[in-house]
């Protein structure tokens, strides 16, 4: 069941097309990587999902309701961890999670419990009578996530969730992620691409307001090439090659420290097969030593930058 759900969705600022026509959908249960380059849109169509800006045309649907008609329950099923978090830094951390708590219509009996709740759940108990003002970015943004789920959402959007966390707080913060997506939909961004690798199933890729890509990660990971370097003629080396049942296409690379005599390809098999052994064996019979043969799998981050190269976003 899709609990986010977007169709054509577009937003100009003047005449800035920051989103164009973008449709994605998030299933129940599902953590969703949103990347995509500086400027790319994703930020604005995060705002446009929250309701806190309206879309030129188009629609999205939170928890089945339209984010234009139903703004206030579309607010009451999500929470919302925005860029630069917007916390009254004369407040005591508790204090502003109960004020936050109130605002969001959490029944009167149950704040206290709900309050106590995400204090430890984001761990911040032991700052929660320090004023907002005198906490470190991270802690900041652990208030930021606590304030996200106070009122207990089912979807939980978040932005950059980790920027400027050090590698600890990083880590802490991905493994409550993890454990908020056993019982929540998540849609996140981030510019760091292990994270995703680490949490997420599946990733929504935009480049300069539009959907380069989207796929389940294992499903991206699937591909591969070899890597071959061989002393030998390369004329030959690509004619043997073209031979080897399963080879769908090679291409000559740079040896990688340009070593004399030495020719590199890069290879890509039919249905992804690791033909490293018909391949070393058919070099081996004509006497050419090998000096590398290797199967690489297709990184998240080779695969983003070649959806969004040299199609940078204007700032
Ligand atoms: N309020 C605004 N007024 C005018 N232009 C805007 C406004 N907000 C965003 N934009 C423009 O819309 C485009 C998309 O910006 P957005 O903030 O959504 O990008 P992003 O993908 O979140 O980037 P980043 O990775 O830097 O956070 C950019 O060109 C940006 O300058
Ligand atoms: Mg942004």
């Amino acid at each position: 069941m899709a609990m986010i759900e977007v169709r054509d969705l577009t937003k100009y600022f003047g005449n800035v097309l920051a989103v164009d026509h973008v449709s994605f959908s998030v299933d129940k249960g599902e953590i969703v990587g949103f990347l995509g380059p500086n400027g790319a849109g994703k930020t604005t169509t995060m705002r446009i999902l929250t309701t806190y800006i309206s879309a030129t045309s188009g629609w999205a649907k939170v928890a089945g309701y339209d984010v234009m008609q139903q703004s206030r329950e579309v607010r009451q099923n999500l929470g919302y961890l925005p860029e630069q978090v917007p916390l009254y830094p004369e407040m005591r951390v508790e204090e502003y999670l109960h004020y936050r708590a109130r605002l969001k219509q959490v029944d009167r009996r149950q704040r206290n419990r709900r309050v106590e709740y995400v204090l430890e759940r984001c761990r911040i108990v032991p700052v929660r009578r320090r004023l907002i003002s005198s906490l470190s970015r991270g802690y900041r943004q652990r208030v930021g996530l606590a304030d996200a789920l106070v009122h207990d959402p089912p979807i939980l959007i978040l932005d950059e969730p980790t920027s400027g966390l050090d590698p600890g707080q990083q880590q802490e913060t991905l493994n409550l992620i993890r454990e908020l997506g056993q019982d929540h939909t998540v849609l996140l961004s981030t510019h760091i691409l292990p994270e995703v690798e680490e949490v997420c199933q599946r990733v929504i890729i935009i480049n300069q307001g539009r959907i380069a890509l989207q796929d389940r990660l294992s499903q991206l990971q699937r591909d591969s090439h070899i890597v071959l370097e061989v002393k030998a003629p390369e004329q030959e080396v690509r004619r043997l090659l073209q031979q080897v049942e399963g080879v769908r296409a090679i291409q000559s690379v740079p040896v990688e420290d340009g070593a004399d005599g030495l020719c590199a390809f890069q290879i890509e098999t039919c249905d992804n097969r690791d033909l490293r052994l018909a391949i070393s064996e058919r070099l081996l019979r004509q006497g050419w030593p090998i000096r590398r043969l290797d199967l690489k799998r297709q990184s998240l981050r080779d695969l983003f930058i070649q959806v969004t190269a040299g199609r940078a976003s204007a700032a």
